[in-house]
C-alpha cells in the first residue's frame, strides 16, 4: 500500500499510524497514481487528471452526472472509474453514501442549536427548554438517513420535533422506531407552510434520486418564520429544497435572509473528518479489498452493489444516468462483465 504523505493528517491519522502498519510513505504524487488501485474521498483534480491511464481503477467519490469535463477525461484514459455514490444494495440502499448523510443529519441539529444562541445571532431559544418553559421545535422535511438522525438528535437534546415524509413506508418506519416521541406528517404544500412558521430549526433532508432537491419551501413561507431561527439545509448539495438557501463553506457557513439564518454548507461532513473518514471507511473497505484482490472484473461480477458503482469502463459509459446527463452512449456494465 502506498500512501500520499501527509493524507490522513486532516483526520487526525499520521504517516506513522499508516507506516507502522506496512504502509510505504510517499511525496511524490506519480508514486501515488502508479497503483493499480487508487482510493480517495473526492473527484480526481484537474492536475492529477494527467495520472490517468489505461489499467487504472479508480474508486471515490465521482458525482460524474454534474461533472461531463471529468467524465470525458476518465473516458479518453480508459480507465475504470467506480463511484462510491453509485454502488447500491438490492433494496436501494446507497451504502457509500449512508455514513456521511448520518453525520450530516446529526452535525444539522448540533449547528442549529449553536447558530439559534443569542450570541450568534439567533433567536435565544435553548431547544432543550427547561423546567417552566417550553421547549425549541425543529421541523425537518425529510424523513430518510438525514432526517432521522437529525430527529435522534434533537429528540435527546429535548425539542419538539416534527417530521414531514411522503413515503408512507418512510413514515411507518419513523413511527415505529420513534412512536410517540415525535410527530410525523404527510408532507404537502399546506403541512409544509404550516410547520414552516412555527419552526425554531428548520433542517431541509429531502432526496429524489437522481435529480434536483424539489423546492417546498418559498421565500413567503421564510418570511413566514420567527426572526432569529434558522435553516439548515442539507439538501443543498442537490441544489437544496429552501428556495432563499444558497450553497455556503465552512469558512463562511451562515448568512441572514429575512431575519432568518441560514445555514448551506454543502460538505457538512468534513467538520468531523474524525468521525467522518472512520465511518466512510467502515463502508468502502471491503469493496477496497475485494477490488484489490480479485481484480475489478472478478469484484463486480461476485457482487452486484459494487457493479452498480461502475460509472466509467474503459471508454465506455456504464452508468445510465451519467450517459444521460452528457448524452453519450450507454453500456450496460453486466455486457461488460460477460467478456472474458
Ligand atoms: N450537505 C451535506 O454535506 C450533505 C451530506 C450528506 C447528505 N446530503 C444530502 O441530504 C439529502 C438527504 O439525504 P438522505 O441520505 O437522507 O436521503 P434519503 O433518500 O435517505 O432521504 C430522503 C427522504 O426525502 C423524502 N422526500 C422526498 N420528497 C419529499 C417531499 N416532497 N416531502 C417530504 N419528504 C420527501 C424521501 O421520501 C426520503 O425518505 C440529499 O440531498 C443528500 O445529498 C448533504
Amino acid at each position: 500500500m502506498v500512501l500520499e504523505s501527509g493524507a490522513g493528517e486532516g483526520s487526525g491519522f499520521s504517516d506513522d499510524d499508516y507506516s507502522r502498519r506496512g504502509a510505504r510513505i510517499t511525496r511524490d504524487r506519480a508514486e501515488v497514481w502508479g497503483c493499480d488501485l487508487v482510493m480517495k474521498v473526492k473527484e480526481p483534480l484537474p492536475e492529477e487528471y494527467g495520472y490517468l491511464r489505461p489499467g487504472l481503477v479508480l474508486f471515490t467519490y465521482l458525482h460524474l452526472a454534474a461533472d461531463e469535463r471529468l467524465t470525458r477525461e476518465l473516458l479518453g484514459s480508459k480507465v475504470v472509474a467506480v463511484a462510491y455514490e453509485t454502488v447500491q444494495l438490492p433494496d436501494g440502499e446507497l451504502p457509500l453514501l449512508t455514513p456521511m448523510s448520518e453525520v450530516a443529519g446529526k452535525l444539522a441539529v448540533q449547528e442549529a442549536s449553536y447558530y439559534l444562541k443569542r450570541t450568534h445571532g439567533g433567536k435565544g431559544t435553548l431547544l432543550g427548554g427547561v423546567t417552566g418553559v417550553a421547549p425549541g421545535t425543529v421541523v425537518i422535511l425529510g424523513g430518510g438517513v438525514v432526517g432521522t438522525n437529525a430527529a435522534k438528535v434533537a429528540l435527546g437534546m429535548g425539542a419538539q420535533v416534527t417530521v414531514l415524509e411522503r413515503n408512507p413506508r418512510r413514515m411507518a418506519h419513523l413511527d415505529d422506531v420513534l412512536h410517540g416521541r415525535i410527530q410525523v406528517l404527510m408532507s404537502n404544500p399546506y403541512t409544509v407552510e404550516q410547520a414552516v412558521a412555527y419552526a425554531d430549526v428548520l433542517v431541509g433532508a429531502v432526496l429524489i434520486p437522481g435529480a434536483r432537491a424539489p423546492r417546498l419551501v418559498t421565500r413567503d413561507m421564510v418570511r413566514t418564520m420567527k426572526p432569529g431561527s434558522v435553516v439548515v439545509d442539507v439538501s443543498i448539495d442537490q441544489g437544496g429544497c429552501v428556495e432563499t438557501m444558497r450553497p455556503t463553506t465552512h469558512s463562511h457557513p451562515v448568512f441572514e435572509w429575512g431575519g432568518v439564518i441560514h445555514y448551506g454548507v454543502t460538505n457538512m461532513p468534513a467538520a468531523v473528518p474524525r468521525t467522518s473518514t472512520v465511518a466512510l471507511t467502515n463502508a468502502t473497505i471491503g469493496y477496497a479489498i475485494a477490488l484489490a484482490r480479485k481484480g475489478w472484473r472478478a469484484a463486480c461480477r461476485d457482487d452486484p452493489a459494487l457493479a452498480r458503482g461502475l460509472n466509467v469502463v474503459e471508454g465506455a459509459v456504464t452508468h445510465p444516468a451519467v450517459a444521460d446527463a452528457h448524452g453519450l452512449p450507454f453500456t450496460p456494465a453486466e455486457e461488460i462483465l460477460r467478456e472474458a
